[in-house]
């Protein structure tokens, strides 16, 4: 058997390649772990998901979650092409504005927060939406223009149970109910301007999710102007699009996602009674994951009882196999046409048996020195990454037509002791 490799990548003189550009050669030249990124991967994945659903509903902006990968240059690169902003923490909104997204673009979906995180959104004027009625009691006395409640529908369904944020057991969102209780608050309060949120769950493969998932959160709307004569500004449906992790699992297929929104959408709007809303759309993973792979080396190859493949790419880099027990897809980049042949268990640096990236793989024999590589990390990987161990977070760089440049550097030891204060 062979091994796998997803689009955008490609095999160039049996090294791995990304847009022309030798992964292998790249990597001896700036040193592993390195994540490395396809900006053009990424403009791809937007174009896709902005053409389904534009081409069907009028009105449709699409907000980049940036808890996904807040890379200044892959947040540009969707910037440019007139992608907003889901952001969840002051931090979040400040990386925003830096990168000159105007409010109006930004959409603040905090939870737990403090009087003062949530300011951090209103103050600013960018529409804040609340997890709970007493989140925006917290603020009562300086609410943005427009606001929205994110509600929990009984759609539970995501990847893992810990990604799943909708349902009985999720700690977000509120009920229908309580939401309309919420919204007659805040138009007493003077707030004009209202859309409504939800988000079920991440990394969903199947289309008809998507009309589920509008199907709830029209009903909920159309619920509340019933009850309040609120009309809509916006409907989001959150993010969750899906992207293939394992060889031979299909992608979603969007434009019948699209469609399945956008019928929704035309039928409760035809109603008469929510307005004439924007959709809203946060994809993380659909327009990041499969823009990257990290790469690293092979350390050394222990036999003990079972093989164990050592690498430099730990968990305090790479936490969703730890983490949920994620499946990445690992190669050896350096010889692509190398067969796979018995299992192995694929480890990182870290002082814990839950550093793991690959258990029991089927994996090809690999040798120190060697360059593997893990797919779609670019979602979800640099963003939650720590020091742990004392092991620094990796260099990365962007390819593009014009050449490849550093958009992170690698931790340094200064990095590591910065805010401690030695006393
Ligand atoms: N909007 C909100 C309010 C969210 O909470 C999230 C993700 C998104 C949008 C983007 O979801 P996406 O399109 O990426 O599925 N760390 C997990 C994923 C957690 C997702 C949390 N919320 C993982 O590595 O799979």
């Amino acid at each position: 058997m062979d091994q796998f490799i997803p689009e955008p990548f490609e095999n160039i003189d049996n090294h791995l390649a990304v847009d022309g550009f030798d992964i292998v050669k790249l990597s001896e030249k700036e040193g592993t772990p390195l994540l490395v990124t396809s900006g053009k991967r990424i403009a791809e994945n937007y174009r896709r998901i902005w053409k389904a659903f534009s081409s069907r509903y009028e009105k449709v902006e699409i907000k980049y979650a940036l808890k996904a990968n807040p890379n200044p240059s892959v947040v540009k690169t969707l910037t440019d092409l007139g992608c907003g902003a889901d952001v969840s923490s002051p931090f979040e909104i400040m990386l925003a504005e830096k990168l000159s997204l105007k409010p109006e673009r930004i959409l603040y979906s905090p939870n737990n927060s403090s009087r003062e995180d949530l300011l951090a959104g209103s103050r600013k004027n960018v529409t804040v939406n609340f997890d709970d009625l007493d989140q925006m009691k917290l603020i009562e006395d300086e609410l943005p223009e427009r606001i929205s409640f994110r509600i929990n529908v009984d759609i539970q369904r995501g990847e893992f149970p810990g990604t799943t944020t909708s349902g009985p057991g999720a700690k977000f969102g509120i009920s229908v109910e309580s939401a309309l209780e919420g919204y007659i608050s805040a138009r007493e309060l003077g707030v004009r301007k209202f859309g409504i949120h939800v988000m079920t769950g991440s990394n969903i493969l199947d289309p008809a999710h998507f009309g589920n998932v509008a199907s709830r959160i029209l009903q909920s709307a159309e619920y509340i102007s019933g009850n309040s004569g609120i009309a809509f500004d916006f409907i989001d449906i959150g993010g969750g699009f899906g992207v293939p992790y394992r060889p031979g699992e299909s992608a979603l297929d969007v434009e019948l996602a699209a469609e399945n929104v956008a019928r929704e959408m035309k039928g409760y709007v035809s109603h008469g009674k929510i307005g004439k809303p924007s959709l809203f759309l946060e994809p993380g993973r659909y327009l990041v994951a499969d823009s990257s792979v990290m790469v690293g080396k092979v350390t050394g190859v222990k036999k003990a009882g079972k093989t164990f493949v050592g690498t430099d790419i730990g968990m305090n880099i790479f936490l969703r196999p730890a983490l949920y027990g994620a499946y990445h897809n690992v190669i050896v980049a350096n010889d692509l046409i190398r067969p796979v042949s018995g299992k192995k268990d694929i480890v990182g640096q870290i002082c814990e048996n839950t550093d793991c990236l690959a258990r029991d793989r089927t994996f090809p024999y690999a040798v120190p020195g060697d360059t593997v590589a893990v797919f779609n990390s670019g979602a979800y990987i640099n963003s939650m990454g720590s020091m742990y161990n004392g092991r620094g977070r990796p260099k990365e760089i962007m390819v593009s037509e014009s050449g490849y440049s550093i958009t992170r550097n690698r931790d340094t030891f200064q990095d590591f002791i910065s805010n401690y204060t030695f006393e």
